[in-house]
C-alpha cells in the first residue's frame, strides 16, 4: 500500500498497516486515524494502543473548510480568501456571511442578511433587568459570559438544533445581539443609561452608538473609526480550532443549545493566553511605562519571570498576518485620535525581542493581540473591554464551526480517553482506625 505506515510492535513482532488520509489542501496535511492504532494489542483482551497528545499539539479533532492556516508562512485564509484581500475590499458583515455559508453573498444575499442582524439587535427588556443584578464594577467579559447563556431561557427554541430553520434564527440573533449585550455591559459599569440600536447604521457605526451616544438626538460615527473597527472584526472573525473553537465544539456537542455554548466559547477566550491577552498587552505596555525600560523588561521575560504578552502563537511561527495589518490600521487611526503613546514603546519591544535570540530560536512573533489594544485605547475603548471586542466577531467563527460539527456524520459527543496514573484497586479502611 503506497499511502500507508507500516508499524511494528515489538512488543509481539506483529505488523500493522495504517492507512494514511489528506486534507484537500495543502497535500502535506497528511493523517493517521488515532482508531486505527486500537488494533495493536498484545492480547486479545488488551483495550489497544492510545494516542496521547495533552494540549492536541499534534491531533487534528475534525475536518473543517472554514479557516485555513499556514504557521510557518503566517498565512490565513477565510473560506480560501486571504485575510489581506477580505480586510482591504469587503466589510465585515460580509466576510461573516462568507464564514457562515462558505461563499460570498450576492448583493441580494449579502442585503437580506444584513437586515436580519439590523432586526434583531434588540434585547428583551427583562435581558436589561437581569444585567442590572451584576455589580457596578463586573468585568464585561463576565458580564457577557453570564448574559448569553441567560439567552437560552429566553428562546427555548434554539434547542432544535437538528432543525436548520431554527439553526439560521439564533445565528441572527446571536451575530446581532453580541454587540448589544457588549455594549450595555459597558454602559453598566460605568453607570450610563443603555443606549438602544439604530438601524440606520451599520454593524460597527451601530455599535459605538451603543457604546458612546450620549444626549445627542442621533449618533454620527466617525467614518475612519467605523471602517477600522469593521476591519478589526474581519481580523478576528476566525481562527480554526482554537481554544475557543475548541470549548464551542466540545460543549455543542453533547447537543446542547447555541447560547450557552457560545457563553462557554466567551469564557474559554477570556483568558490571558486567548482574547484575554489584548488586555494584558496593555497593562505591560503601561507597566513598561517608557521605551528605555523595554530591553530590561524582555531581559526579565526571557528569565521566565513572565511572558511578553501579544507574542507567540502555537501555530504561527512567523509574524500572525493579522498583527501586520493592524500596525497599517493604527496608523490610520491616530490621524483622527492623536497618536497613542503606547506605540512606541510597542514598537521598541517588538524591535529588541525580534533581534533577541531567545524569541528567534522559539519562533515568537507578534500576535494579533500585540497592536489591536492600542488601537482600542485611541478609540476610547476602555481596557476591560478589549476581550468582549474580540468575542463580539469570532461568535461568527464559532458559530460556523458549530455549524460544520452539527453537520459532520463523523462528529460525536466530544469525549477524550484519558491514561489512568492513579491507584489500582483498594479497599477502603474504617475512618476510626486511619492515620
Ligand atoms: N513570552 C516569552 N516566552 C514565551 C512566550 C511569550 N509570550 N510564548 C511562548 N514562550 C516560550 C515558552 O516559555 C516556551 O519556552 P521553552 O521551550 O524554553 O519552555 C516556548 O516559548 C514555547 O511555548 P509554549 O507555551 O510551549 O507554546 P504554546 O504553543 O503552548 O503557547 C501561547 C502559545 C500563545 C499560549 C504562548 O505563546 C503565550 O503564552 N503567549 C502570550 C499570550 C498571548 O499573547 N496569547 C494570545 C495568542 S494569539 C490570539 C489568541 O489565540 O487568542
Amino acid at each position: 500500500m503506497a499511502d500507508s505506515l507500516t508499524i511494528t510492535d515489538n512488543r509481539t513482532g506483529k505488523q500493522y498497516e495504517i492507512p494514511i488520509e489528506y486534507g484537500t489542501y495543502p497535500k502535506r496535511s497528511a493523517f493517521v486515524r488515532a482508531f486505527d492504532l486500537r488494533q495493536i494489542k498484545v492480547a486479545d483482551d488488551d483495550f489497544g494502543l492510545l494516542s496521547y497528545d495533552p494540549s492536541f499539539m499534534n491531533t487534528a479533532s475534525c475536518r473543517s473548510a472554514v479557516t485555513f492556516i499556514e504557521g510557518d508562512e503566517g498565512t490565513l485564509r477565510y473560506r480560501g480568501y486571504a485575510i489581506e484581500e477580505l480586510a482591504h475590499k469587503s466589510s465585515f458583515l460580509e466576510v461573516a456571511y462568507l464564514i457562515l455559508h462558505g461563499e460570498l453573498p450576492t448583493p441580494a444575499q449579502l442585503e437580506e442578511w444584513r437586515w436580519q442582524i439590523t432586526h434583531h439587535t434588540i434585547l428583551h427588556e427583562n435581558i436589561k433587568t437581569f444585567m442590572e443584578g451584576f455589580r457596578y464594577d463586573a468585568h464585561p467579559m463576565g458580564i457577557l459570559v453570564g448574559t448569553v447563556a441567560a439567552l437560552s431561557t429566553f428562546y427555548p427554541d434554539a434547542k432544535n438544533i437538528t432543525d436548520v430553520r431554527s439553526r439560521s434564527i439564533q445565528i441572527h440573533r446571536l451575530v446581532a445581539k453580541m454587540p448589544t449585550i457588549a455594549a450595555f455591559a459597558y454602559r453598566h459599569s460605568i453607570g450610563m443609561p443603555y443606549a438602544y440600536p439604530d438601524n440606520d447604521l451599520s454593524y460597527t457605526g451601530n455599535f459605538l452608538n451603543m457604546m458612546y451616544k450620549m444626549t445627542e438626538l442621533k449618533y454620527q460615527p466617525d467614518p475612519v473609526l467605523e471602517h477600522v473597527l469593521d476591519v478589526l472584526f474581519i481580523l478576528h472573525a476566525d481562527h480554526e480550532q482554537n481554544c475557543s473553537a475548541n470549548a464551542m465544539r466540545s460543549v455543542a456537542s453533547s447537543h446542547s443549545d447555541p447560547f450557552v455554548a457560545v457563553a462557554a466559547a466567551t469564557a474559554a477566550l477570556s483568558g490571558p493566553l486567548h482574547g484575554g491577552a489584548n488586555e494584558r498587552v496593555l497593562r505591560m505596555l503601561q507597566e513598561i511605562g517608557h521605551k528605555d525600560q523595554v530591553a530590561d523588561y524582555v531581559k526579565q521575560a526571557k528569565s521566565g519571570e513572565y511572558r511578553l504578552m501579544g507574542f507567540g502563537h502555537r501555530v504561527y511561527k512567523n509574524y500572525d498576518p493579522r498583527a501586520r495589518i493592524l500596525k497599517e490600521l493604527a496608523q490610520q487611526v491616530f490621524e483622527v485620535t492623536g497618536k497613542n503613546p503606547l506605540l512606541d514603546i510597542a514598537l521598541e519591544l517588538e524591535r529588541i525581542a525580534l533581534e533577541d535570540d531567545y524569541f528567534v530560536e522559539r519562533k515568537l512573533y507578534p500576535n494579533v493581540d500585540f497592536y489591536s489594544g492600542i488601537i482600542y485605547q485611541a478609540m476610547g475603548f476602555p481596557t476591560d473591554m478589549f476581550p468582549v471586542l474580540f468575542a463580539l466577531p469570532r461568535t461568527v467563527g464559532w458559530l460556523a464551526q458549530w455549524q460544520e460539527m452539527l453537520k459532520d456524520p463523523e462528529q460525536k459527543i466530544a469525549r477524550p480517553r484519558q491514561v489512568y496514573t492513579g491507584e489500582s484497586e483498594r479497599s477502603l479502611v474504617p475512618l476510626e482506625v486511619r492515620g
